[in-house]
C-alpha cells in the first residue's frame, strides 16, 4: 500500500498569523502543507505567492505541496522551486505542453503532479506518456477556487479508476492526491477509491481546535 499523508491546506487558515498555524498542523504531526496559488484568471479567486511560501519555510520542515491553479504556470516554476516548493502541480486544463511542464518540474529536482478538474476525464493513454515524470494525480473534488465547498460524489469513480489503471500499470511510484470537501466523513469514501494523499482545508483550519482535527484526520486515514 502506498504511504498515506494528510495535507491541510492553508487556504482556510487565519492569514494575520500563518507561521503559528502551520506550526500547530506540523506538532500535531502533519507531514505535507497544501499549498492554493490562485491568479483571479484561471480560478475566480486571489490567494497569495511565492513570497509566502519562502516566508513560511524559513520555519516550518512540512513537504510544501504547491498547487498552481493559474493560467502559463510554466513561467512561475522556477519561483515556486526556489521559494521552497517541494512539490508543484499543474492543472491538466492551464497547460499547453504538459510534459514538457512536468519534465520541467522534475528536472528542477522536486516532486511533479497534475490535477483534473471534477468534468475532466483522465484517460489511460495520457497516463502512460507523462507517467515517467509524474509523482502524482491530483483528482478535484470540488471545483476549484474556494475552500468549504460541497464534496462531489461522482468523483469517487474517477478516482476509483485511475487508481485500477495505476495499478494495472505498476505505477506504484504514482500517488492519487484528493483535493476539495474531505472531512471525517468523506475521507474513508476516497481512500477506498484508492486515494492516498487527502488535502483538508477547513476540515482543518475552520475548526475550533486546529491541532485536535489535524490529529482526527490522522487517525482516520491511516485506520
Ligand atoms: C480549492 C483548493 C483546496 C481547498 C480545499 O480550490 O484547491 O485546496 O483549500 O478546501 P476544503 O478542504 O475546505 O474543501
Ligand atoms: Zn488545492
Amino acid at each position: 500500500m502506498k504511504d498515506r499523508y494528510l495535507a491541510p491546506s492553508l487556504l482556510s487558515a487565519d492569514f494575520s498569523s500563518l507561521r503559528e498555524q502551520v506550526e500547530i498542523v506540523e506538532n500535531a504531526g502533519a507531514k505535507w502543507l497544501h499549498l492554493d496559488i490562485m491568479d483571479g484568471h484561471y480560478v475566480p479567486n486571489i490567494t497569495f505567492g511565492p513570497v509566502v511560501l519562502k516566508a513560511l519555510r524559513k520555519h516550518s520542515k512540512l513537504l510544501f505541496d504547491t498547487h498552481l491553479m493559474i493560467t502559463n504556470p510554466d513561467d512561475f516554476l522556477e519561483d515556486f522551486v526556489n521559494a521552497g516548493s517541494d512539490s508543484i502541480t499543474v492543472h491538466y486544463e492551464t497547460t499547453r505542453h504538459l510534459h514538457r511542464t512536468l519534465s520541467h518540474i522534475k528536472s528542477l529536482g522536486i516532486k511533479a503532479g497534475v490535477s483534473f478538474n471534477p468534468s475532466t476525464p483522465i484517460n489511460n493513454d495520457l497516463i502512460d506518456y507523462i507517467a515517467p515524470n509524474l509523482d502524482m494525480v491530483l483528482i478535484m473534488t470540488v471545483n476549484p477556487g474556494f475552500g468549504g465547498q460541497k464534496f462531489i460524489p461522482e468523483v469517487i469513480e474517477k478516482i476509483s479508476r485511475l487508481n485500477e489503471y495505476l495499478n494495472k500499470r505498476n505505477y506504484n511510484h504514482v500517488s492519487i492526491e484528493v483535493d476539495g470537501g474531505i472531512d471525517l466523513n468523506t475521507a474513508p469514501k476516497v481512500l477506498e477509491a484508492g486515494a492516498n494523499i487527502l488535502v483538508a482545508g477547513s476540515a482543518i483550519f475552520s475548526q475550533p481546535n486546529i491541532s485536535q482535527a489535524t490529529k482526527d484526520m490522522i487517525k482516520k486515514i491511516n485506520s
